[in-house]
């Protein structure tokens, strides 16, 4: 086989389980890659910092510029906007195919990533930088390329399904499973990010732009969090014959005088009340569900782990497949930047029910 040179960044839940798959399963990816993948080093602030598996300490490096350069596959697992937006920049202007799970990054610099990758005819993989495990932006990008997408509902953070459902089972409250949801490692580092909706608006951002073909920034998503349900809301739910779910909300509005072209999308994340009928209301736990209605596909639901270190492994090991296969095929980039500019229109709870 030819060999690839992959480098990592960051080596937190996701990282290092991304490290451990690359070196046990080394043989295997090799054959369905058809190229070998030699992890050739993991950047990281702190090379002494205590791992969730355990890997080779000569392959920790705190050069993520040199680790960059020579690259062929370079995967940013770090999160968060800086360094990563100039280490992914540096990536693909030496030369180098991109795997990343920034879900933040791509919210807000998405058209500059791809514009980047796009003149060097580099690609940017993302499967992993929203709903986790589960296969929705090759979905989204690809098989639907030649439908047309109506709306997406999604569940699409895992800790705030997972407080919401006990609410909802157990009459417990807010406070006391938020704590059980930290515990279980679902939450972000600031669990702010998840009960104020900043998280799945980033995500919504991301599939609202795949699902309308243009570049829907995070400013634009209308966002409420879940801190004012409460026992009495969910009881009045309950009788209703409903459920809460935080749901991310993108769909496409025709006839919008705001639009010249009269087309508009609006993307907002809320708590919304779903009928107990609806598949959305069986998205138990900390998982996540994405409701898909397209024109001639009709109605399609993804659904899985939407958190977790190694399931969100495997999405970034099958993008790293793909872009080691593109590699070898000396294919040019799949054209990713969104060229439309829809425009976003700032509605927030229009429809609360569905
Ligand atoms: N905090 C996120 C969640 C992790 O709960 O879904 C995955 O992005």
């Amino acid at each position: 086989y030819r060999r690839l040179r992959v480098a990592l960044l960051g080596a937190g839940a996701v990282g290092s389980q991304v490290a451990g798959l690359l070196i046990r399963h080394a043989d295997e990816l090799a054959d369905r890659a058809g190229a070998a993948l030699d992890l050739v080093g993991i950047a990281v602030r702190d090379v002494d910092a205590p791992r969730d598996v355990e890997l080779p300490r000569e392959l920790f490096t705190t050069d993520a510029e040199g680790l960059i350069v020579g690259a062929d596959i370079v995967i940013e697992l770090m999160g968060g906007i800086e360094p990563a937006r100039e280490q992914i920049l540096l990536a693909l202007t030496s030369g180098a195919d991109v795997v990343t799970a920034n879900k933040a990054l791509l919210a807000t610099h998405g058209p500059e990533i791809f514009d980047a990758a796009d003149q060097v005819g580099a690609s940017v993989y993302y499967e992993a930088a929203a709903a986790g495990a589960i296969p929705i932006i090759r979905p989204l990008r690809d098989s639907l390329a030649g439908d047309r997408v109506r709306r997406i509902m999604g569940i699409v953070n895992g800790t705030t399904n997972y407080i919401l459902d006990r609410m909802d089972r157990e009459g417990s409250d807010f406070a006391d499973v938020l704590a059980d949801a930290q515990a279980a490692g679902y939450a972000e580092a600031d669990p702010t990010a998840d009960v104020e909706g900043f998280d799945a608006a980033q995500k919504a951002a991301i599939l609202a732009s795949l699902a309308f073909h243009t570049a829907v920034p995070v400013d634009a998503v209308h966002r409420e969090g879940i801190t004012s349900i409460d026992k009495a809301v969910m009881d009045a739910a309950r009788g209703a014959g409903y459920v809460v779910k935080l749901l991310a909300v993108c769909e496409r509005l025709d006839g919008a005088d705001e639009s010249p072209s009269g087309e508009a999308i609006s993307v907002r994340v809320y708590p919304a009340l779903i009928s107990r009928e609806h598949p959305l209301a069986s998205v138990h736990g900390a998982n996540n569900a994405v409701f898909v209605e397209a024109e001639a596909a009709g109605n399609l639901m993804f659904y899985g782990a939407g958190a977790g270190g190694v399931q969100t492994a495997s999405a970034v090991l099958g993008d790293v497949v793909s872009a080691a296969r593109r590699h070898i095929a000396g294919g040019v980039g799949v054209g990713e930047s969104t060229r439309a500019n829809l425009p976003v229109l700032p509605i927030g709870r229009v429809t609360t029910r569905y």
